[in-house]
């Protein structure tokens, strides 16, 4: 069975699914398309789906070209999970939310594995991508696999692979993001090692899928928590009239342990504002309080009423300082613009106020106008730590 599949990956003949075609779904599906495996793109979404199959897109930076370089070549997108039954791999790349209590949502995850599940074969590998708490695969995919009496190891692959997509960056397209994986069993590791090797540069192999899940957790918790501590190194040196900027700029010319993080009202992205709460909710099961991440969801969410409540400057010294230089927008919109140019994405950046330029002075009409319209940004769009932010 393994050693089918793994001549099907090597002549890739391969067929592979790829089940959400979001942010991380599509440039996922356009790699292992342009590497030359047919993929069927599954996507609930009817107007995405007649988007991609006109060769349009909807996420600017993964163009029309790359769409119509692949389109009906390689890559064949459709609404319709009976694709399924003719596929050898399925990637499953799901939204994982947060519900009203900021518990998980996996309702996503299972509406996917049970449209699917009709359809599921022996001799197919399966691979969970969206982030969650250490277990879902075991707890989730598992059991629905097991109930059509295939048996991850032994006559279908069950895997987990954390997504890092980082949506336009462009100094780390898909292929050049080590993909961390996780199988049920050795074979299912095999499995998944074959195939994500045949698109990915390389492949970093964890012991279960429990782990693969905790490894994208703990990248994000690490992000809220740094991101979280600028945030009150920003309100400390603020009342202690020391420029928390230049502060962070020479710190980090500390040539070893030393990470800069930067202080800002914008709390975003799809992970930053959510992740941590996947653990926090699982470890509550295991009856282990996550401090630091609760101290840290505290510190970020009131980030944007802080700034709010920073007096506004004088208008003339505002306008002053805009003459003097360009606005300059920090946190969310900033990093949107800076990195995304526009905003198809609909995607909050994490919070990094911008560096200053050398010599701006803290504070400046400027920087507080910003500071305070990214916050009033960030509060419309967020409603706080935990929110799903698109
Ligand atoms: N966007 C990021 O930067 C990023 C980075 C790393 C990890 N992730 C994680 O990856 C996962 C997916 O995120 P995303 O940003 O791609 O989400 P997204 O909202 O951009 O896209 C999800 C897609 O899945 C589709 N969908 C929803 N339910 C479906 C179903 N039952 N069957 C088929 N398709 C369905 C939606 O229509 C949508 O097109 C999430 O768990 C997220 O946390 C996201």
């Amino acid at each position: 069975m393994k050693d089918a599949f793994l001549g099907k990956i090597v002549d890739h003949s391969a067929v592979v699914a790829v089940v959400g075609l979001g942010y991380v779904g599509l440039p996922l599906a356009l790699r292992f398309a342009e590497c030359g495996f047919k993929v069927v793109g599954i996507d609930t979404d009817a107007e995405r789906v007649a988007q991609l199959a006109r060769g349009e897109t909807y996420i600017e930076r993964y163009g029309r070209d790359r769409i119509k370089g692949v389109l009906k070549k390689t890559f064949f997108p459709t609404t319709a999970f009976s694709e399924i039954s003719g596929v050898d791999a399925i990637l499953i790349c799901v939204p994982t939310p947060l519900g009203p209590k900021r518990e998980p949502d996996l309702s996503y995850v299972r509406a996917a594995a049970d449209a699917m599940l009709p359809y599921l074969h022996s001799g197919q590998l399966i691979s969970l991508e969206s982030t969650t708490y250490p277990g879902t695969t075991e707890e989730e995919i598992v059991p629905r696999v097991k109930s059509k009496n295939l048996i991850p190891g032994k006559n279908i692959f069950v895997c987990f692979s954390p997504e890092r997509e980082d949506p336009g960056n462009e100094k780390f397209p898909t292929h050049a993001i080590p993909k961390v994986l996780g199988g049920t069993t050795a074979a299912c590791l095999e499995a998944g090692q074959a195939l994500y090797g045949a698109a990915i540069e390389r492949v970093v192999a964890v012991s279960s899928t429990r782990t693969a899940e905790m490894v994208k957790l703990l990248e994000n918790v690490h992000r809220a928590v740094n991101i979280g501590l600028a945030n009150e190194m920003k309100i400390i040196c603020d009342a202690m009239g020391i420029d928390v900027h230049e502060v962070i700029r020479a710190a980090a010319t500390k040539p070893f342990g030393f990470v800069p993080y930067w202080p800002g009202p914008g709390l975003g992205g799809h992970c930053i504002p959510i992740d941590p709460f996947y653990l926090a909710w699982k470890a509550r099961a295991y009856g282990v309080h996550t401090r630091f991440i609760e101290l840290a969801g505290e510190i970020n969410s009131n980030m944007p009423h802080w700034v709010l409540r920073q007096p506004l400057p004088r208008p003339r010294r505002c306008l002053q300082e805009k003459r003097r230089r360009p606005a300059r927008v920090t946190g969310a919109g900033a990093d949107a613009a800076a990195r995304g140019r526009g905003r198809d994405d609909r995607v909050q950046r994490p919070a990094r106020a911008r560096d200053p330029p050398p010599g701006a002075r803290r504070g400046s009409g400027a920087q507080r106008s910003s500071e305070r319209g990214a916050a009033a940004q960030a509060g419309r769009g967020v409603g706080g730590y935990g929110s799903r932010f698109i």
